[in-house]
Parts: C-alpha cells; structure tokens; sequence
C-alpha cells in the first residue's frame, strides 16, 4: 500500500479538518509501505491568492501537520511546486483527460461562481493536476473528505484511459473517505458541516485556537430541546457534541453517552466537549509555535521530502514519456 494525499495550504485548519484528515494522515504512518503528504500549492494559484501569503500559509500548514505528529522521517512530506514532475505529468495526462468530464466538475463550477474577476483555465485543469499528483508515485489509496470523490472517479479513468492508450504503466488508485470528520458539524448551525468557506465563524473551531476561545465557542454551541443527552437524528446539536466528545477523547459515541450519564443539562456536555478538545489540540498547538517560527527549519524538512519525492516521480515520469514517445527515447540515453 502507498498512501497519497494532498493538503491545501491554509493555516486556518478547523477541527473537522483534524479530526477527519490529519489525525487519518498520522495514522497513515502506522501501515506498510510508503504515506507521502503533498502541500499543494500549485492547486492554491488557481484562484486569487497573493504570493506572500502563500508562502506563509504554506509553512502554516507544514507546521500543523508536523505538530500533529506527522513524522517527516517516517513519512514523505514535501511542497508540491518543489517535485517538477507534478506539473509535467499534469501536462502529459490531459491529453488522456476528457474535456466533457472536466466540464461536469462540481467544485470548478463552485469555485468559478465564486470569483471576483478572472476564471482561470488552471481551475478548469486542477483536476488533471490532482491526478498527477497521485499517478506520478503510482500510490494506492487516497485518503480524502467525501467532496473529493469527483476528483477521485476522474483521477482513476484517467489512469485507466492511460493504461489502455500506452500499456500498463500507472496504478488506479482507490479513495478512502474517513467517516468521523465528514460527521464534524458548524457548533451554531449543526447540520451544516464545519467548513471555513461554508460555516459561521463561531461555529467553526481552529486547531490553533486558544483554550478560551475554544470554551467560547462551545458554551454557546447550538443544542436541541428537551434535555436528555443521546444521539439521534432528531437532536443533531447534542449528537454533534457527542461525536466531537467521543473523537477528541478516542473512544465510542456510545461510551461518549454513557460518561455523561450524571451530567446535569447540556452545559455539562458542552464543557466536558471543551476540555477534551483543548486537551487533543492544547499540545499540537504548543508544538506548532515552536516549528512554525523556525523557517529554516521547516525549509529543511520540505527539501528532504521533496528529494525524496522526486526520487519516485523520476523514475515513473521515464516509463511515463517513453511510452507516449515524447523525449529522447530510454534506448539513445546515456
Ligand atoms: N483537491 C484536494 C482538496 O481540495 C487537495 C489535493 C490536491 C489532493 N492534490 C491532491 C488530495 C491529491 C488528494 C490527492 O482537498
């Protein structure tokens, strides 16, 4: 198994984010073969962004997933523009790429509704640039969040479409969509997911939110009527709370129920909800300042794990461009 996953370079990474992707990357780790974790930066220029910011939300995120224990010597963890591959793959496959299908991409005609002046073609190909991200390590599996699997189907018709043009040359990998985080609900609208583009700014709890800020957020959660603490779809505050209890503390929504048997009204759920996320984020946040105000540092870990990176990519981009003969063929290099 060969585990892939990119990571969008914000450092406004919230508690659905950590518990459904991040906490799944760590784990990741735990699994024969390889798990290489890709910054995707090349995919942050294709809306408007500014270049300065970019650089700083990349190191953002490196740090959050080295802080949540993400280890960059049991792992590959490196910055997409820094793998040259990516992008020439990118290149290679669209014309393997169906225009149709790109066109019925949901998330292109989300994020192009949503922009101000310019939709640039490079929206349009994201996609393809996804594609190549996974298909030049020939990985297996890819974790990611339920609004991914467009991508995911298209990633693997073009991998197929490849095979059956040139040989079989690339893996079709498989998705895995993590169930807990996809369940992670907005604390003041829960059954909305928590998102940073979707959600309410109070409902939305950030990794490196502060302890206070984090009490705040759920002493004034959302909640349903009456006064019983269970899950169900017809208290979607409580089960929230519930699921974010048994998440952070690692258990079962079940025994999440059953330790608040004594409790005396939601407030009781609410603040032990609150001290079992500030107990999961309070040392990821400490972590995190350490690394994020060593650059160099974070610089260091990126370039290793692009070599590293680029190690892979070389040898699959050779077979990929002798195959579609463009380049000096293998036979004539020396
Ligand atoms: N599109 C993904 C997202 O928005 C990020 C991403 C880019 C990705 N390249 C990838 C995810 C490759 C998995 C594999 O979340």
């Amino acid at each position: 198994m060969r585990i892939f996953s990119g990571i969008q370079p914000t450092g406004r990474k919230h508690l659905g984010n950590f518990i459904g992707a991040i906490v799944q990357y760590v784990a990741g780790q735990e699994q024969e073969g390889e798990s290489i974790y890709c910054v995707v930066d090349l995919h942050a220029t294709t809306v408007a962004y500014e270049p300065g910011v970019l650089r700083e939300r990349l190191y953002d995120t490196t740090a959050i997933l080295i802080a949540a224990g993400l280890d960059p010597e049991r792992s590959i963890l490196f910055r997409q523009s820094d793998v040259r591959e990516h992008s020439e793959l990118a290149w290679l496959l669209s014309s393997v790429t169906s225009w149709g299908d790109l066109n019925r991409m949901h998330q292109f005609k989300d994020k192009a509704g949503a922009q101000r002046d310019l939709v640039s073609a490079g929206l349009f190909t994201y996609p393809v640039l996804m594609a190549a991200d996974v298909l030049a390590y020939r990985a297996t599996t890819v974790p990611v969040g339920d609004d991914q699997r467009q991508h995911i189907e298209l990633m693997r018709d073009i991998a197929a479409r490849f095979n059956a043009r040139y040989g079989d040359v690339l893996v079709v990998p498989e998705g895995v969509y993590p169930e807990v985080g996809a369940r992670i609900m907005d604390l003041q609208e829960p059954t909305r997911k928590m998102s940073t583009t979707g959600g309410t700014e109070e409902g939305t709890v950030y990794v490196l939110d502060e302890p206070k800020a984090i009490e705040k957020k759920f002493k004034r959660a959302v909640t349903d009527s009456g006064s019983e603490i269970r899950a169900g779809a017809d208290k979607p505050g409580v089960t929230n709370l519930l699921e974010i209890l048994a998440a952070a503390r690692g258990t079962s929504v079940a025994d999440a129920e059953t330790s608040m048997a004594g409790a005396r009204g939601y407030g009781d759920l609410k603040g032990a909800t609150a001290e079992a996320v500030v107990e999961l984020l309070t040392p990821v946040r400490e972590r995190y300042e350490a690394l994020r105000a060593d650059e160099g540092e974070l610089e260091r870990i990126l370039g290793r794990g692009a070599e590293k990176a680029s190690a892979i990519t070389a040898d699959v981009l050779t077979d990929v461009r002798a195959v579609m003969g463009v380049g000096c063929p293998p036979a004539a290099r020396r």
